[in-house]
């Protein structure tokens, strides 16, 4: 379609891009699934419930602010002069094969606006900006109900994973807080276990940002690890927000590290953190084997696709 223009994003944009995303909520409800309510009449909480921090302006500004000033990319695209289409992307600098890309991390087009080619304008726009810094490879990762856009758009499945419940084990573990540290671009690390989205958006994604209490309350920890050979690895659990006894376990590590101690050790974090059970997110075929040897039960799976840009 003619007449969308693509530009990036600016915070002066916040209440364009909740409405945006707000366009897809049929009905609002309290607690996200309790009885209906006006938007108007719900917390920040109970709205973000309901798709993130997107829902609300005040919640959308802190969000965008964060990602805006850590330099990854957000494009809008307009028609007519209205904002109805918002992506954003993360570079995400690991090693091959997973980097360097330009990852798209979120894509909303406005509900009265779908099935106009908004959508494949961001993505296009977007396989322009990986090419301007050469970056080969444009990543995601599907909702399911999108894969046949995405597919559309020049996408094809690339990495299958699955995510496996390992409960924590008390242990003794040498690990330094690493808790605020910036992500490690020099340590030839990637994102072994927990690649939901990409390495990077998942190092910065591990703190709680919103400044809610129902998030503040919940814990979260990134830790140092040192590997037999020299190198480094790093770790992080998660809390789950609708699930608090339940973590999110994170590996960053080269490459060649052996994942089965960095798993344990990951067990042994979520103990001494109070978590009852660690939800880790292997790779498949490899994750298959260390999980099953571990009696780890299976939960999810999940695919990431890619496209060259
Ligand atoms: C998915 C979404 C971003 C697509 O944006 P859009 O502007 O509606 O899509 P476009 O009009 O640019 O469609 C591009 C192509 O994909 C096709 N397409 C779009 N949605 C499709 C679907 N659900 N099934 C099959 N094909 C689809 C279009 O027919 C079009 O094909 P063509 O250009 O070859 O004719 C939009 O529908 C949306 O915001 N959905 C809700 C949120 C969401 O699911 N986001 C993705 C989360 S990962």
């Amino acid at each position: 379609m003619t007449g969308i223009r693509v530009r990036p994003a600016t915070l002066a944009d916040t209440a364009a891009v909740t409405a945006i995303h707000c366009s897809h909520v049929q009905t609002w409800r309290r607690g996200g699934k309790g009885e209906e309510a006006p938007y108007e009449d719900l917390p920040l909480y109970d709205r973000w419930l309901h798709g993130g921090p997107w829902m609300s302006v005040e919640t959308c500004a802190v969000h965008l602010n964060r990602w805006l000033r850590a330099s990854h990319p957000v494009l809008v695209a307009e028609v007519e002069g209205r904002v109805v289409g918002e992506a954003e992307f993360v570079v995400n600098p690991e090693p091959l094969p997973y980097g360097p890309a330009l990852h798209l991390s979120l894509l909303f087009v406005h509900a009265d606006h779908r099935g106009r080619g908004v959508g494949r304008a961001l993505v296009e726009a977007g396989a322009a900006l990986a090419r301007e810094h050469g970056w080969a490879v444009l990543t995601t990762q599907p909702e399911r109900e999108a894969e046949p856009f995405y597919r559309r758009v020049g996408f094809e499945p690339w990495l299958y994973l699955r995510e496996w419940q390992a409960p924590a084990v008390e242990g003794e573990i040498q690990a330094e807080p690493a808790h605020h540290a910036p992500y490690p671009i020099d340590a030839g690390v990637v994102l072994r276990a927990g690649r939901y989205q990409c390495g990077r958006q998942a190092w910065d994604d591990l703190p709680f940002h919103l400044a809610l209490a129902e998030h503040q309350r919940l814990r979260w920890g990134r830790w140092r690890v040192s590997l037999p050979n020299g190198g480094a690895a790093w770790l992080g659990l998660h809390a789950q927000p609708l699930n608090p006894s339940q973590a999110d376990g994170f590996v960053w590590a080269p490459p060649e590290a052996d994942l089965g101690p960095l798993v344990e050790a990951l067990q042994h974090l979520a103990a001494r953190l109070g978590f009852a059970y660690v939800d880790l997110l292997l790779e498949e075929p490899e994750g298959r084997d260390l999980a099953r040897a571990r009696g780890f039960e299976p939960q999810n799976d999940l695919t990431l696709w890619r496209r060259e840009a």
